[in-house]
């Protein structure tokens, strides 16, 4: 028996079949990448057009995968909130006409929660309770997380997320879409100090991020205030690396500082990671010399489920066992979202 997980937050067309006992048996992912590229960014209608024509491929190259067959499955899962509304509609939709069609319940994921939960696939043993730091193109969040469906929301940005920021210093520098991987791939060859930018409210005393700021100082680093003509801009790629590292730096400094500090203040003894920003290699090194200067316990979500997947909707197994089920007139939630 297992069941099917649809994900269609964003801009990756998902589905993955698991096992009852959490092993995933199909897995298949459509990335639109190549559509956002000439515009720097995700435009929500290409995105929701490009998921109505993959969704039902997807679902049926997962469940071939799985070899199991729509009567064997005990229900079908779907990420409703939060996401880009057409995005969202696209998956719920097919989701609650499959499962009106197969008669199966319908199990709504929450897509924030699912990004923690990526973090059990590293684990053999319950990652809660834990403090969740999720950081993505959208959400920069901290949760104080009693168990995987009671997430209590402790702090986040204030303004820009922390993968937003990538992909917008990226644009800057003119590097392909998303900037994330590829501001960090050379940054990995920069010298972190070479440029000072601001950790913004690494020192108060709450849990909240802030990253506007940081954008505008890489900004007036590369052109004059006031100025909006990037294309002028004649750095060498050591400057380049230097400044993707700098900036690097500057994010991983906040992260890891809040994160570590939300977990002594929670008094729990685990960190869970996930989310896009998460496959960042300089993020994860340093989260771990943090955590084990402090002696916490660190898991951050294999690199392949920190960016949007369907595997990580394998939360909606927790919810099967209690039998809690949604509606088939479930509804999208879009937007952006702190706690449930
Ligand atoms: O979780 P995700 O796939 O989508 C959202 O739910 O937002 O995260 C995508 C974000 C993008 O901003 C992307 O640039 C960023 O994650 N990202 C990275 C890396 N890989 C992906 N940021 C920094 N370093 C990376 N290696
Ligand atoms: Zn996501």
């Amino acid at each position: 028996m297992a069941i099917l997980t649809i994900e269609t937050t964003c801009d990756e067309t998902a589905a993955a079949v698991i096992s009852e006992s959490g092993q995933v048996l199909g897995a298949t992912l459509a990335t639109q990448t190549e559509l956002h590229a000439q515009y720097q960014g995700i435009v929500p209608e290409v995105a929701a057009r490009a998921h109505l024509e993959r969704i039902l491929p997807v679902i049926d190259t997962a469940l071939r995968q799985s070899g199991i067959l729509p009567a064997q499955l005990q229900a079908i899962a779907v990420a409703h909130k939060p996401g880009l509304a057409g995005s969202l509609l696209v998956g719920v939709v097919a989701a609650k006409t499959l499962a009106i069609a197969w008669g199966k319940p319908l199990i709504a994921i929450n897509h924030l929660h699912a990004h923690i939960y990526a973090c059990q696939f590293g684990s053999s043993r319950s990652i809660y309770p834990c403090v969740g730091l999720i950081v993505s193109g959208g959400h920069t969040s901290l949760y104080d997380c009693q168990q995987a469906l009671h997430l209590d929301y402790i702090g986040g940005t204030i303004d820009d997320a922390a993968g937003e920021v990538f992909d917008k210093v990226g644009a800057m520098l003119g590097l392909p879409f998303p900037g994330g991987p590829e501001v960090s791939r050379r940054a990995a060859k920069g010298d972190p100090q070479a440029y000072q930018f601001p950790r913004s409210l690494r020192q108060q005393g709450n849990f909240n991020f802030s990253f506007s700021g940081l954008k505008t100082a890489v900004r007036y680093q590369l052109i004059g205030p006031g100025e909006r003509d990037f294309s002028h801009l004649s750095l060498n790629e050591r400057e380049v690396e230097d400044l993707c590292a700098s900036f690097q730096q500057a994010v991983v400094d906040v992260l890891v500082v809040k994160s570590i500090a939300a977990v002594k203040h929670y008094r729990r003894q685990r960190l869970c990671v996930g989310g896009g920003v998460a496959a960042n290699e300089c993020l994860r090194r340093q989260l771990q010399q943090a955590a084990d200067e402090s002696g916490i316990e660190l898991w951050i979500a294999p690199p392949e489920l920190c960016t949007d997947n369907a595997v990580m909707g394998a939360i909606a197994l927790e919810k099967l066992a209690i039998g809690d089920f949604a509606p088939v007139i479930l509804d999208v939630e879009p937007g952006l979202q702190r706690g449930h």
